[in-house]
């Protein structure tokens, strides 16, 4: 060849950031009050993403055909200051190709499938243009070789997203949902910027690659990686700062399908991917990783169990994912959660945009309990909702089978860690329990629809995309599990291969007869389906802290104490008493005056005559 791979390779990413910079600004307006006003926008973006697909997918075939290996392009210093050595520069490895080869395939979908679901919408221009601007700022967060490319692109992430949730910004939910998720992101923030900081602090540089923490005090060290696992937590609402992502089913279903579940909530493990490959992780890092995984997949699980609303289960069940991404990386294997999120996002956002397809078939009914028989009316969506949850459960030779029992295998080799093991066993069994609770509601219950039923699945931008990532549920492990590198090769003994799926049968047998026996609730389940009093116990204890502390440190001591006291009240205080003082000697006698005066005479004369 008579260029590097390398070269090709950036030469070819910087052309996709600069076709989506393109494409995203790039409007007509003439088509204004023509009833097919949303389908101008939407056809550039659904254009655009079959030329960015097709050059994803070149890039990934030179990258493998070049031997897969890393390359770093710098465009040109920026930022650059006397002791800071900074580069606007990008990094072409295997985790940005894999990573950018799935968002752009999952997101080619997704933006066809919205043309369906948004074409009522009258602001429909908009809505593609923040969806690309999104995918924009996503391709820079994970291709940053810059911390701080980094961290624009982690921030218009979050930002993105909470234009993208209020959407339907007449709801106050809407509304309220948005302002929790960037409150929420804030707090991960925090961590980021520590490291940023404490890159510039210590080593003088902001590239992430060649990195070198030689010189750095092992203090720091931690800090680094401590403070990114609170990024990590914020971003990819990991127990503790999680109540965010279930709040952002408020967005329009695409938006869920996108952000919430397939790239803007793995920018948390991809930043924890990154620093660990980079700097080599202490046991007691890898240790508490580990704990937050494993407790976020078993809250997640439990919780999507009792919910009623379908886009929360699969948003509870995105965050129980999550965890075991995370998971994988407090066990050392960074490359098997980059895997994770590959297979993970096929499968997930093709059940958002069932859920998505049977909302609007159901008149905007989200509630589960509600949907019957939707097999019979919808059997594309039904078949690929069947096909999403089986591959989320793990069943063999589909896409989660490779990369979610890799996981689970990884847990079974670590036997130290016996807690962990058995939460991420219960929560694989949990989540066949709630899957198969939604087939069981969707498929079984007895039909409730009008007579005349308005539901169809013929607009073909319905279709496509779901028949599209069926595609890639099916096929995208075998394929990425073939040619990702470094992956560990386990040769696990038959029960433990066997235990997942086990577990799965189990979780799902009971969950269908229990549901078809339709048994009443009990207090266990009012502690799941309010999520474990979580949010309600988090949100009161800080608004009530927030509250006392305005009153009495703000209110009571400032406005109304010291402030008052020293300043307005005060001065006035002091004056009115001065004057009054003097008032007293103002009498209007002629008598008095003359008095005072004689006496002040007096007194000039005593003094001078002593001295
Ligand atoms: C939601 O926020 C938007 C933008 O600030 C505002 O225009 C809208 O009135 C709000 N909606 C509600 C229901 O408060």
């Amino acid at each position: 060849m008579f260029f590097s791979p390398g070269t090709v390779n950036s030469s070819i990413t910087l052309t996709i950031f600069i076709i989506l910079l393109i494409a995203s600004f790039f409007s007509a307006k003439s088509l204004k009050n023509n009833s097919l006003r949303n389908l101008n926008e939407a056809n550039i973006a659904l254009t655009t993403m079959k030329v960015l697909v097709l050059l994803s997918l070149l890039n990934l075939t030179i990258f493998i055909l070049g031997g897969g290996e890393p390359s770093v392009s710098s465009v040109f210093p920026w930022l650059n200051t006397g002791n800071l050595n900074s580069f606007l520069s990008i990094n072409i490895d295997s985790k940005f190709i894999f990573f950018s080869s799935a968002a752009l395939l999952v997101t080619w979908s997704i933006i066809e499938f919205s043309i369906y679901y948004m074409s009522a919408d009258p602001n429909g221009n908009n809505f593609f243009r923040l969806l690309m601007i999104f995918l924009l700022n996503m391709l820079i967060l994970t291709s940053a070789n810059n911390i701080f490319l980094f961290f624009v692109g982690w921030e218009g992430v979050g930002f993105l997203s909470f234009l993208l949730i209020s959407w339907w910004s007449t709801r106050t939910d809407a509304n309220a949902s948005a302002l929790q998720a960037i409150v929420y992101n804030r707090i991960g923030d925090i961590g980021i910027i520590v490291v940023i900081s404490g890159l510039l602090i210590n080593t003088s540089s902001w590239d992430i690659n060649s990195l070198s923490t030689n010189n750095i005090s092992g203090f720091w060290v931690s800090a680094i990686l401590f403070t990114s696992l609170i990024g990590a937590i914020g971003k990819s609402a990991q127990f503790g700062l999680h109540p965010w992502l279930p709040a952002a089913m408020e967005g329009p279903t695409p938006v869920s399908a996108l952000l919430h579940s397939s790239t803007m909530v793995v920018a948390g493990v991809f930043l924890l991917i990154r620093m660990t490959t980079i700097i080599t992780p202490s046991e007691t890092f890898l240790n508490i990783t580990l704990i937050i995984g494993a407790l976020t997949a078993i809250f997640a699980a439990t919780s999507a169990f009792q919910q009623h609303d379908i886009k929360k289960i699969i948003a509870y069940s995105t965050t129980s994912q999550l965890g075991l991404m995370v998971v994988s990386i407090g066990l050392g294997n960074p490359n098997v959660a980059l895997f994770h999120i590959c297979t993970h996002a096929f499968f997930k956002a093709m059940l958002f945009l069932c859920s998505g397809s049977i909302i609007h078939s159901h008149n905007n009914e989200q509630d589960l309990r509600k949907m019957s028989n939707i097999s019979e009316s919808l059997p594309i969506t039904s078949s690929c909702l069947f096909l999403g949850s089986i591959a989320l459960m793990g069943v063999p030779f589909l896409s989660g089978f490779y990369s979610k029992d890799l996981i689970l295998e990884l847990v079974v080799e670590n036997p130290s860690n016996l807690i962990s093991f058995s939460l991420a066993i219960i929560a694989t069994l949990l989540t066949a329990a709630y899957s198969f609770r939604i087939i069981t509601f969707c498929f079984l219950n007895n039909p409730s629809n009008p007579p005349i039923n308005p539901m169809n699945e013929e607009n073909p931008n319905l279709v496509f995309p779901l028949v599209r990532l069926a595609m890639g549920a099916i096929f995208a492990g075998w394929l990425i599990g073939a040619w990702l590198l470094n992956l560990p090769s386990l040769f696990p003994i038959g029960i433990v291969k066997a235990m997942p799926l086990i577990v799965t049968i189990i979780g799902a047998t009971i969950v269908s007869s229990l549901i078809l026996a339709n048994n009443s609730n009990t207090t266990a389940n009012t502690f799941f389906s309010k999520t474990w009093f979580y949010t309600s116990t988090s949100h009161i204890i800080s608004s009530t802290i927030t509250n006392a502390t305005a009153l009495t440190l703000t209110t009571r001591a400032l406005d109304r104490g010291w402030s008052e006291t020293a300043g307005g009240q005060g001065m006035f205080a002091v004056n009115s008493d001065l004057t009054k003082a003097q008032q007293i000697t103002q009498t209007g006698y002629i008598k008095q005056y003359l008095l005072s005066i004689s006496l002040i005479v007096v007194c000039i004369l005593t003094t001078a005559m002593i001295i």
